[in-house]
């Protein structure tokens, strides 16, 4: 009996051993939280084509039309799940400066959202690959009866784009990391399915449109809040950070833990023994 007696003092005195540790362990898991919170910060930020084009500072026209043809919230929701990623040229607020008057205006709204498609390539192009590019090139405009293409060529130090209407080079890379490429243009692209001669029948354009590319803007009409999500992320991340150091902790606290009670078993084995 005097030893079953020292056997259970001995299992508790490893039992507040093993309670105190737990208490001094979580005490400590809250210490470094704070330092690691801060941590997430460097985490990427979403891709953002409005904000590329507002560090631009000379695109409004084309960030108008990309909201009022909801193609700029298409291209945030296809950045976020693209294998081959999007290149776009963006003309300038001079490139639309310089068309004839009336000419954005003489569009139908299904025109004006091909006219911003056909500067969206559906794949990402850094500027040297545009060196090895077979012509003609699919835009986003393209159907699959090669309408819209573009004609590239380029050499290290150029890079030139051709509609069949106009011609016009890159100026300037405004962004360049897949899935993304943005490279500044002089003159607006105008495709020849739009501003081509046209026969005399007229109006050919809407016949040739593909009619799923139409709808596409729509369908996405609320991708801004989801491409929002990433922002979330960011500080799901930072919990996850506050987490992680209390549950190292707790880990800790439960190996200290089994060791007490391998202590306790120990004790009462050799109380027994006694
Ligand atoms: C993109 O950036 C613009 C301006 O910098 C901002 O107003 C907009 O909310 C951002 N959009 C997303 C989806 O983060
Ligand atoms: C680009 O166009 C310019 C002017 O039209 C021409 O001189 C130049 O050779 C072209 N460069 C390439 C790589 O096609
Ligand atoms: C592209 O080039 C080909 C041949 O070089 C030509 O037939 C075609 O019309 C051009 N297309 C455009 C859009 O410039
Ligand atoms: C987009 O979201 C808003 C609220 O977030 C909702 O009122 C609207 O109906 C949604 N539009 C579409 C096309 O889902």
């Amino acid at each position: 009996m005097a030893s079953f007696s020292s056997s259970s003092r001995c299992f508790l005195a490893a039992m507040a051993t093993l309670i105190g540790l737990m208490m001094i362990m979580s005490c400590q898991a809250k210490t470094p939280t704070s330092p690691a919170a801060v941590a997430p910060g460097p985490i990427a930020a979403p891709l953002n084509l409005t904000g590329i084009l507002e560090k631009g500072g000379q695109y409004t026209t084309l960030m108008r039309l990309l909201k009022e043809t909801q193609v700029g919230e298409q291209i945030q929701s296809q950045l976020k799940n693209s294998y081959d990623g999007l290149t776009i040229f963006a003309p300038t607020d001079n490139a639309f400066n310089n068309l004839k008057p009336g000419t954005l205006n003489s569009l139908t709204p299904q025109e004006q959202v091909s006219l911003v498609l056909y500067h969206v390539l559906p794949r990402y192009y850094s500027l040297s690959t545009f060196e090895t590019t077979s012509n003609p090139v699919r835009t986003q405009a393209s159907g699959n009866n090669g309408v819209y293409s573009l004609n590239i060529t380029s050499t290290s130090s150029q890079v030139n784009v051709s509609t069949g209407v106009d011609d016009t080079q890159i100026s300037n890379k405004l962004y360049s990391d897949f899935p993304l490429a943005v490279y500044s243009v002089d003159s607006v692209l105008l495709p020849y399915d739009i501003f081509g001669a046209k026969p005399p029948a007229a109006a050919p354009a809407p016949s040739l449109l593909p009619p799923k590319k139409k709808k596409k803007p729509a369908a996405n009409a609320n991708v801004t809040s989801s491409a929002k999500a990433p922002a979330t992320t960011s500080s799901d991340a930072a919990d996850d950070s506050t987490t992680t150091p209390s549950a190292a902790a707790a880990a800790a606290s439960i190996r200290l833990g089994s060791s007490a009670l391998v202590a306790a078993a120990l004790c009462f084995f050799i109380s027994l023994a006694n």
